[in-house]
């Protein structure tokens, strides 16, 4: 797999962090601070939405003053012994480096712990993890960062944190800053990108540059493939392009064929034409009640367009073009801006690009699940999978047991707890579901040491 942008252009320096100067100011002069000893403020809590750099910025920190780093997040345990002992490997005064090499505080040499998405660090039931971090904080002679997200759900179980460190606030980004990012990467790349998608890229992720670059990199990796593989390359690269001139074209039509007629030269079905009208409305009409009947034009269309599928009646598609372009174009009342705007690329794609493994993932596992509960996929993703998530997440015996008789590999567990594929639940789980496979677990000594509230658990009482 190729490596992700966003750590392929994770910051190595705080001054190539961009945006939230003042957080990354506090966070300059609190480790400053540090090389006079330790300050009165040991800890530093950054607070903020995904995104947004609070993690890029910790590392950096780390990076610029020299610091080894100790950092936990929230896939490790998640309990109040392994907080002592993780924040104890730093906690005494004179420690050693991760290379073993001997790290002297007068010389300023410190380890800096952080604890990643720290609200998460403890699930429900926080067996003292939070009250943990906070004696930590006392007792420390090294500097620890906290990150957060919900600053109120860290707080509300060890209200001393709040004594203890320094907040600051990473603001989200704005779309401006997250453009410049993009262009930066798609210079670095060696790619032009058509204006209009990065648009669209940096509206869809409304701040959050790490959601941005993603999306990027699925976009435009995806059509480096076509370029590489299809024939109609330079047609997929120049769509957004072709697509601008034609939605110009239509909306700058004078009468009802020359709008309809506009969009023919396009490669496009009306099922993938209208969602590109869809997005360009709002940026095309300013006038409310313009934009009202244009939209209510769209959806005449739509209704054609579903009857199309319906019926597998393509005579109809005519009436559905017919509407989504002149009936759109010509719902302005009066005269029409000077300056075309750019249109942007479908956000409905770019969802479903960004959902995309997701999705595979859900349909993988229903295939697997059809045989063994006797319906289709398609049944199984309605109507089973929600139920069955939650029966999982409550019943471990369950999830093992169905794991082991669909074959579930990692990804399956992992979407039925709605966890990662690599935290300890998942991992616990295949390990179960290994044992029973292999025989060392028998299924039926496992449902008669239960008692018949365990009989649930069997696959023929679904
Ligand atoms: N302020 C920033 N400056 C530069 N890159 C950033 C910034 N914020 C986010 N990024 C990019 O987004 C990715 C994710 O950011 P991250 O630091 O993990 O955010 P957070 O921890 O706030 O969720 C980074 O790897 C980097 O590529
Ligand atoms: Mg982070």
């Amino acid at each position: 797999m190729p490596e992700d942008w966003t750590e392929r252009y994770r910051p190595a320096s705080l001054s190539e962090v961009v945006g939230n100067d003042r957080a990354i100011g506090t966070m300059r002069r609190w480790a400053e601070s540090w090389k006079k000893g330790a300050p009165k403020k040991k800890a530093l809590v950054l607070k903020g939405e995904p995104g947004t750099g609070k993690t890029s910025a910790a590392l950096a920190l780390a990076n610029d003053f020299g610091w080894d780093v100790i950092e936990m997040n929230a896939s490790d345990h998640r309990n109040a012994d392994s907080i002592r002992r993780v924040a104890g490997l730093g906690a005494v005064s004179e420690t050693f480096s991760n290379a073993g090499e001997f790290l002297s505080t007068s010389e300023g040499k410190r380890k800096l712990i952080v604890l990643d998405e720290a609200d998460n660090l403890f699930g429900r039931e926080d067996h003292g993890g939070a009250k943990a971090i906070s004696q930590t904080i006392k007792e420390t002679n090294q500097p620890v960062i906290l990150i957060v997200n919900d600053y109120y759900a860290l707080t509300r179980k060890a209200s001393a944190i709040k004594t203890l460190a320094v907040g600051v606030k990473f603001a989200r980004h704005r779309d401006g800053t997250v453009l410049e990012v993009l262009r930066g990467i798609c210079e670095a790349e060696g790619l032009t990108v058509d204006a209009g998608l990065l648009a669209a890229i940096v509206k869809n992720a409304s701040g959050d540059l790490r959601g941005a670059i993603n999306d990027l990199q699925m976009l435009v990796e995806g059509r480096k493939t076509v370029d590489v593989e299809g024939g109609d390359a330079l047609g997929k690269r120049n769509q957004g392009v072709e697509l601008d001139a034609a939605l110009e074209a239509m909306y700058g039509a004078r009468t009802a064929r020359e709008a309809r007629d506009a969009t023919n030269s396009l490669d496009k079905t009306p099922d993938e034409l209208i969602m590109w009208i869809e997005e360009s409305i709002p940026s095309e009409f300013s006038n409310r009640a313009d934009r009202a009947a244009a939209f209510d034009a769209l959806s005449r269309s739509d209704v054609y367009l579903r009857r199309t599928r319906r019926l597998q009646h393509y005579g109809l598609w005519a009436y559905a073009k017919e509407m989504m372009t002149s009936g759109v174009a010509l719902a302005r009342s009066g005269p029409r801006r000077r300056s075309p705007p750019r249109y942007g690329f479908p956000s409905y794609l770019i969802m479903m690009s960004r959902s995309k493994s997701v999705r595979s993932s859900r349909a993988a596992l229903c295939r697997k699940l059809s045989p063994v509960l006797h319906s289709s996929s398609r049944e199984i993703a309605v109507s089973v999978l929600p139920y069955l998530s939650a029966m999982a997440r409550n019943d471990s015996e369950l999830l093992a047991h169905l794991g082991a008789e669909a074959e579930f590999d990692e990804g399956d567990v992992a979407y039925l707890l709605g966890t990662d594929p690599a935290s300890d639940a998942v991992a616990d789980t295949m390990d179960v579901i290994r044992r029973i496979r292999s025989g060392e677990i028998r299924r039926e000594a496992a449902a008669e040491a239960g008692s018949d509230a365990r009989r649930g658990t069997r696959l023929s009482d679904f």
